[in-house]
């Protein structure tokens, strides 16, 4: 099919007579379905399909639902004169994108729809790429350079079409469980030609070597080529009994960057850590750049760009759109700064954990209690803004995580604590005197305090020390008062507010605390021989380790009960010895000799947390700072034995 030529104008006030012309179209395939074929939708399916779906064309919103959505959209051209409009753009049926303008279109099973990507299109104006995140890595003037480039050679351009599957069928309860495969509905096809001899491409024309065949990856499909010629695509949903209901998908062309974007090669999420109902997620460094660059300060004072969605896994329904922006959005029950969440979670910039770089952080609340979950980090739109008109204003979807939450209800997560800043972890707590939805900054605030109180002590004496004269120190000749003062707050937060974890956790590396003590639901460990060890119970009971608290506070004020304690990390304690002037007395505990008790050890690579330090994640402990080397046994065991509770 040939277009005649058009001036750039031209083409815009076709493609907008066009569209408008597609409106009238759909408003008469509408108000008289007898113009319009039927969906050949399986009788039994019921009209279940009630979210409207929304066609935008020219910016006007049309919402069509029940019947009206069962309307297959390959009408034949012949009704009205507004469609000779249509038919010199597209052949019959066959639906014109234009650059960046996603349209959003249901289908039933075994149906095929059509679209093309103009050439006119092609060799139209770009869309307007914004300034993107603070980033060195692409300058204006390469991208200026680049396309100037690409004008060259004859305007052939990339042309990026991708597809969201926004909405999928559901289980028909008549199918077999062998039917369902996977436990996910099947996945859309797309179809695409190059060739105007194959305008139509699908699964009719399967063996015409014109066309190319991809299936939907999780809801997510793309096609890139660099031409000048009209790109014809076909998408086309499985026949399928198994499932009822139609899909909904996203279709967008651009040539100049994806509309929708995936990475499938690494999450860029981590779990920090969690309570029975709350999660605290953060992503990987945002720049490596240190504190006085300017890349630095624009992400620290950035509005959090990305968004996270989180889905039960015991829930299927996320299955088969786990790579879809608009499916994850329709599909998942949490999201966390998204548009239209109305949820409690928080968002934010944080420069907290090892190296202080600036990261975005989740606070994730309304889970479920010992459950596993799916973490999806997400961008919408280009994160300021989203939708038709934007490049790349479909939004991206990184791979998914798992993360879980706790068992018992004497753990609580903090964050965001003033003095100890670098806390974020989940602490003792007593939901009886610290309600879980409104006492945790009561919590917070009675940890923090403590510290601040006992750090004030030390200032005092660090203020007696002549610490600038290092040669007393015996193993650093070059740690100033200002080293000291970090490493013992470094120290301090950590021993003070312990890292707390299920009781119920059988982790070897967890030390049971406060054993003596009642749960918070009045039954005691000597209740529960049937599920632990009775001669373990005595053993715990009858050590000062085991039976109380490190932190005599936490028993007296805060009362969790029997918990388990993830031992800070040896080498905080040894930073502290060697930072500080030996005449403040530090000293840490020798192995066998109180050092298992209330340090421990790095784990190995698999990214688990065996040991508290400010900053933790999951999958990002390799990169701490570990004292080697040092003979411990030339210092005291010294005081502070009320912290150490030793
Ligand atoms: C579904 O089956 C019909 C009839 O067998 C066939 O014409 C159609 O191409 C099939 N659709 C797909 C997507 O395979
Ligand atoms: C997002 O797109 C809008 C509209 O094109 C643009 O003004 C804005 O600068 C873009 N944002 C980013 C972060 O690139
Ligand atoms: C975090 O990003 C840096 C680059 O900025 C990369 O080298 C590192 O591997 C990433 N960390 C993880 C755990 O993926
Ligand atoms: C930060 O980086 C700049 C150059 O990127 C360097 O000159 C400066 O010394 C660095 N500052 C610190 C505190 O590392
Ligand atoms: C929590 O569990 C209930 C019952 O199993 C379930 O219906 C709900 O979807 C779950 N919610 C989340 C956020 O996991
Ligand atoms: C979730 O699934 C796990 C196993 O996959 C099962 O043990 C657990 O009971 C399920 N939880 C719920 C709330 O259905
Ligand atoms: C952190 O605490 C400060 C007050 O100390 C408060 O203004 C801020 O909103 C808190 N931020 C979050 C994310 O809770
Ligand atoms: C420690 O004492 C010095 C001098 O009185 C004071 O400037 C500083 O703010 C104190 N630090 C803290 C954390 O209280
Ligand atoms: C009390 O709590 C403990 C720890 O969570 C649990 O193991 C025990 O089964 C609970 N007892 C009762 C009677 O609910
Ligand atoms: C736990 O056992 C003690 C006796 O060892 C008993 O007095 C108490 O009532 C029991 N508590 C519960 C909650 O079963
Ligand atoms: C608890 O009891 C088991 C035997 O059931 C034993 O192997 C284990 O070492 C005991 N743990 C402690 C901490 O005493
Ligand atoms: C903890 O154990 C010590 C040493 O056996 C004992 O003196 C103390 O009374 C115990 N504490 C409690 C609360 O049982």
């Amino acid at each position: 099919m040939q277009f005649p030529k058009l001036t750039p104008l031209q083409s815009r006030l076709a493609a907008t007579l066009a569209a408008s012309a597609l409106l009238v179209l759909l408003f008469f395939s509408l108000t008289s379905p007898q113009f319009a074929y039927a969906a050949e939708l399986d009788p039994r399916i019921p009209p279940d399909h009630n979210h409207p779906i929304a066609l935008d064309f020219c910016g006007t919103m049309m919402e069509m639902k029940e019947e009206e959505e069962r309307v297959a959209l390959d009408w034949e051209p012949h009704e009205s004169s507004i469609r000779k409009d249509l038919v010199r753009r597209a052949p019959s049926g066959v639906f014109a994108l234009s650059n960046n303008d996603p349209q959003s279109m249901d289908i039933g099973a075994g149906l095929t729809q059509n679209w093309v990507f103009p050439k006119e299109v092609i060799a139209g104006p770009p869309g307007v790429i914004g300034s993107g995140l603070p980033s060195e890595d692409i300058t204006e003037d390469e991208t200026a350079q680049t396309r100037s480039e690409l004008r060259k050679r004859q305007e052939i351009k990339t042309v990026h079409i991708t597809l969201n599957t926004c909405m999928q069928p559901a289980l028909n309860t008549l199918a077999y469980p062998a039917d369902i495969g996977g436990g996910s509905p099947p996945q859309l096809q797309l179809w695409v030609s190059q060739s105007s001899s194959l305008t139509n491409p699908g699964p009719g024309t399967r063996d015409n070597p014109n066309q190319q065949n991809f299936d939907f990856d999780g809801g997510f499909a793309m096609f890139e080529v660099d031409t000048a010629e009209d790109v014809y695509v076909g998408v086309s949903a499985p026949n399928t009994t198994s499932w009822t209901g139609t899909w909904n998908y996203e279709i967008a062309a651009s040539i100049d960057a994806p509309f929708h974007t995936i990475d499938d090669n690494w999450a860029n999420l981590f779990f920090v850590d969690g309570d029975n109902h709350a999660v605290l997620l953060v992503t990987n460094d945002t720049t490596q750049r240190n504190s006085t660059s300017e890349i630095y300060n624009q992400w620290m004072t950035i509005a959090p760009p990305y968004g996270v969605f989180a889905h039960n896994q015991n829930d299927s329904t996320i299955l088969g759109v786990q790579s879809s922006f608009c499916g994850l959005k329709n599909q998942a029950q949490i999201m966390a700064n998204i548009q239209g969440a109305n949820r409690p979670n928080v968002a934010g910039m944080v420069n907290r954990g090892l190296g202080g770089k600036p990261k975005e952080q989740f606070y994730i609340t309304d889970l479920n209690v010992s459950s596993a979950y799916y973490g999806f980090l997400a961008m919408e739109g280009n994160s300021t803004a989203s939708g038709a008109g934007v490049v790349g204003g479909g939004g991206k979807v990184w791979r998914a995580m798992n993360f879980r939450t706790k068992a018992e209800s004497n753990c609580a997560l903090l964050y965001n604590l003033t003095f100890c800043s670098e806390v974020a972890y989940a602490v003792p707590s007593n939901p009886d005197i610290f309600d879980p939805s409104t006492g945790v900054p009561a919590l917070a605030a009675r940890y923090d305090s403590h510290a601040a109180s006992l750090y004030q002590n030390f200032n005092y004496s660090l203020q007696q020390v002549p610490c600038k004269t290092s040669s007393v120190q015996q193993y650093s000749l070059a740690r100033t008062c200002d080293d000291c003062a970090r490493a013992y707050k470094t120290w301090l937060c950590a021993v003070t507010i312990p890292r707390c974890e299920d009781f119920s956790s059988t982790k070897s590396y967890l030390m049971p605390r406060n054993t003596a003590a009642e749960f918070v639901n009045g039954s005691s460990l000597s209740n529960l021989t049937d599920l632990y060890n009775p001669a373990n119970i005595t053993t715990w009971q009858s050590r000062v380790a085991s039976n109380s608290s490190r932190n005599p506070i936490i028993d007296s004020d805060i009362r969790p009960g029997p918990y388990k304690e993830v031992l800070p990390c040896e080498d905080l304690c040894y930073d502290l010895m060697q930072s500080c002037p030996a005449s403040l007395g530090f000293g840490c505990p020798l192995e066998g000799r109180g050092l298992d008790v209330s340090y421990g050890k790095r784990g190995g690579d698999n990214g688990e947390i065996t040991c508290s330090y400010l900053g933790a994640a999951h999958y990002l402990s390799g990169g701490g700072r570990v004292v080697t080397g040092l003979k411990v046994g030339v210092f005291m065991f010294v005081f502070w034995s009320v912290v150490l509770g030793l």
